[in-house]
């Protein structure tokens, strides 16, 4: 007899459901997905224990008819892709009819649905993959779901679970995105205990944000958009010989951005503040946070990371969703296109808006509770997530100022209790988002210096307040963007040495710094070998002398050594520019005369990023008129 055998479905399903549903939040995803391709503008999912005990979700969308009920737990069959040229250009969020076999495979569940025209809907009840009924049952318009004890028949799944806290914080991050992404629609999402999302429809996204973090969340995100036509459409045009008479060239369309950005203020310890959402799908996807992190490269320091939340829109067919059972990774198909104008556009953002940091941020913040953007950090499902960073992030209290490396978590201070009017049902007042004027740097250019606190940091003032500004990193900024422009044109102002400088260099370095010799050179070094394991320094950058020449080259010698893999010629350049700026920049314990205080505020207003150093530090804080009176209780 042969060895080899056709699995069962109910097998089938269960190997399907490993990579679909890992854990209960990733069956919310799915429900939730289902309940918006079925047009729902009101969503309401209930959890109980995490949702390892009860999951309810209610849609009021479409629903469905008693066979189409039947068959949507069947494998592969769905509503939403007829052939494989439906692929490429799928509009809904499920296309691989693979989410409700899965789910019933593993778990006790219920769906009641109706439509519209039937005076009665159906109730199905299948466990574990094996329907028991299928009734009438006078249902409302739209579909319910309960799923109880997920994974109850796959017991080495359920030990994968994590503590019900977890998957709480896990299924509050998501149905938390859902409803960010989709302003327009209602969403609620209900413990056993607490309401704990109650999000009505409103106009703007804003609104929203402002809805389910508070005001002081707004504060630190800046808005942003953008918007550029493809230059061309990402697939291939059929050829002429298959071309109807009336054919046409597809239309490229355009890639759309919007959503917020932090300011460089607020830092966190990993990536999962990065929400990227491609035509309202939540997606995890390594060319955008590149991108991200591009955009804020030399604005945090390299160890930290910004909260985004991203909307992408762009035509159907220029995004590959089909390459992942879970559908939480796409492939673009103009990917340098996509990633480019992600960086240019946040960086853009970054440089128009220049946000200033208030430096009195967590006195003024509401005194209670400051919770973080997400309940805790909240890796999409099926992503390896890392307790201790987690668990750090949520210990981590609000920093007074602006953090300096390593990287001290800022918790987003935002309302400490969400507006659960009552027993959470009852429709929120129309919310006003308020208008409050943006600090800015750009006002930086009007500042009047008043002198220095004990030599280090220059207090100023304008209009709009009173600032400190710490004049090494300010400096330090100042000559890292002139020195990547020099560099830009080979142009980087040097000056000869009067005696060589003589540096001694371990065998390991020496190799090093063959490796680096000619960006050396690029910016303004003229260095020679000196014997087997000398160098000497016969020029440097201007303002680069002694001690601090030989520690410029030590810093970027290391600096190779310790990221000799991940070494591009770009990271060097910056590195490079970074250490020059560094130790050749004004240093603190320094005596400043008005003059130059002056010049150095100047300089700094025309920087790109005069918000945080090349290491990511805060570079001026400001007490705003605002703060000032508050502060003297005159408003
Ligand atoms: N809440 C709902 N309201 C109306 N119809 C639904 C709902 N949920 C599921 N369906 C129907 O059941 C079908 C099967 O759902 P299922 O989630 O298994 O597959 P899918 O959404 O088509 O693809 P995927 O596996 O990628 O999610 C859907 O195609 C849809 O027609
Ligand atoms: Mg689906």
């Amino acid at each position: 007899m042969g060895r080899i055998r056709i699995l069962s479905d109910q097998v089938a399903n269960q190997i399907a459901a490993g990579e679909v549903v890992d854990r209960p939040a990733s069956v919310v995803k799915e429900l939730l997905e289902n309940a918006l391709d079925a047009g729902a503008t009101r969503i309401r999912v209930e959890v109980e224990a995490g949702g390892r005990k009860l999951i309810r979700m209610t849609d009021n969308g479409h629903g469905m008819m008693r066979d189409d009920a039947l068959l949507a737990f069947e494998r592969h069959a769905t509503s939403k892709i007829r052939s494989s040229d439906d692929l490429l250009s799928i509009a809904t969020l499920g296309f691989r009819g693979e989410a409700l076999p899965s789910i019933a495979s593993i778990s006790r569940l219920e769906m009641e649905t109706r439509v519209e025209d039937e005076p009665s809907g159906t109730r199905i009840e299948i466990v574990g993959g094996k329907v028991m009924r299928v009734d009438d049952a006078g249902a409302p318009l739209g579909t319910t779901f309960i799923i109880r004890d997920l994974f109850f028949n796959t017991p080495a799944r359920r030990k994968f679970l994590k503590s019900e806290t977890t998957e709480l914080s896990h299924v509050t991050a998501l149905v938390t995105h859902y409803a960010l992404a989709h302003p327009d629609k209602h969403f609620e999402l209900h413990s056993a205990t607490h309401a704990l999302l109650v999000a009505p429809p409103v106009r703007k996204p804003e609104e929203r944000i402002f809805q389910i973090f508070g005001s002081e969340t707004l504060d630190q995100l800046l808005s942003m958009a953008a918007e550029r036509p493809f230059d061309r459409a990402g697939l291939p045009e059929p050829p002429p010989w298959k071309r109807d008479e009336d054919y046409a060239p597809p239309d490229p369309g355009f890639l759309r951005i919007s959503g917020f950005i932090s300011k460089p203020e607020l830092q966190k310890l990993n990536r999962n503040s990065i929400y990227i959402f491609v035509n309202r799908r939540l997606i995890r996807d390594r060319l955008i946070l590149h991108a991200v992190s591009e955009a804020y490269r030399n604005i945090l320091p390299p160890t930290s990371f910004p909260v985004v939340l991203m909307f992408m829109e762009m035509p159907p067919h220029e995004v590959d969703v089909n390459v992942h059972p879970a559908k939480t990774e796409v492939r673009f198909r103009q990917q340098s296109l996509v990633h480019d104008f992600v960086r240019d556009s946040i960086r853009n953002t970054l440089i128009q808006t220049r946000p200033a940091a208030g430096f009195l941020a967590a006195l003024t913040a509401n005194p209670h509770a400051t919770p973080s953007l997400l309940p805790a950090a909240s890796p999409m499902p099926g992503e390896p997530e890392s307790e201790p960073l987690a668990r750090a992030e949520q210990a981590a209290e609000f920093a007074l100022t602006p953090p300096i490396p390593p990287p001290q978590e800022v918790k987003l201070p935002f309302a400490s209790e969400l507006p659960t009017h009552g027993d959470g049902a009852a429709p929120a007042p129309p919310v006003a988002v308020p208008e409050e004027q943006a600090p800015s740097l750009n006002s930086l250019a009007s500042l009047k210096p008043l002198g220095q606190l004990r030599e280090s940091f220059i207090l100023a003032v304008n209009d709009e307040g009173l600032w400190i500004i710490d004049q090494h990193v300010a400096h330090e900024r100042v000559l890292f963007e002139k020195l990547l422009r020099e560099r830009e044109v080979e142009r980087v102002q040097h000056q000869r040495l009067l005696m060589p400088l003589l540096v001694e260099l371990l065998p390991q370095q020496m190799v090093l710094f063959t490796n680096i010799a000619k960006e050396l050179e690029r910016n303004g070094f003229e260095v020679e070998p000196f014997g087997p394991r000398t160098i000497a320094v016969k020029a440097a950058p201007v303002g680069l002398e002694g001690k601090e020449l030989e520690r410029t080259l030590m810093e970027v010698l290391e600096h190779s050594e310790r990221e000799a893999q991940a070494q591009n010629l770009d990271t060097l350049r910056t590195r490079i520019a970074a250490s020059i700026a560094c130790h050749s920049a004004i240093k603190v314990n320094f005596p400043l005369d008005p003059v130059r205080m002056e010049w150095l505020l100047a300089e700094l207003a025309k920087t790109d990023h005069p918000t945080s150093c090349p290491h990511g530090r805060p570079i001026v804080l400001r007490y705003s008129w605002k703060d000032i009176q508050r502060a003297f209780q005159r408003i």
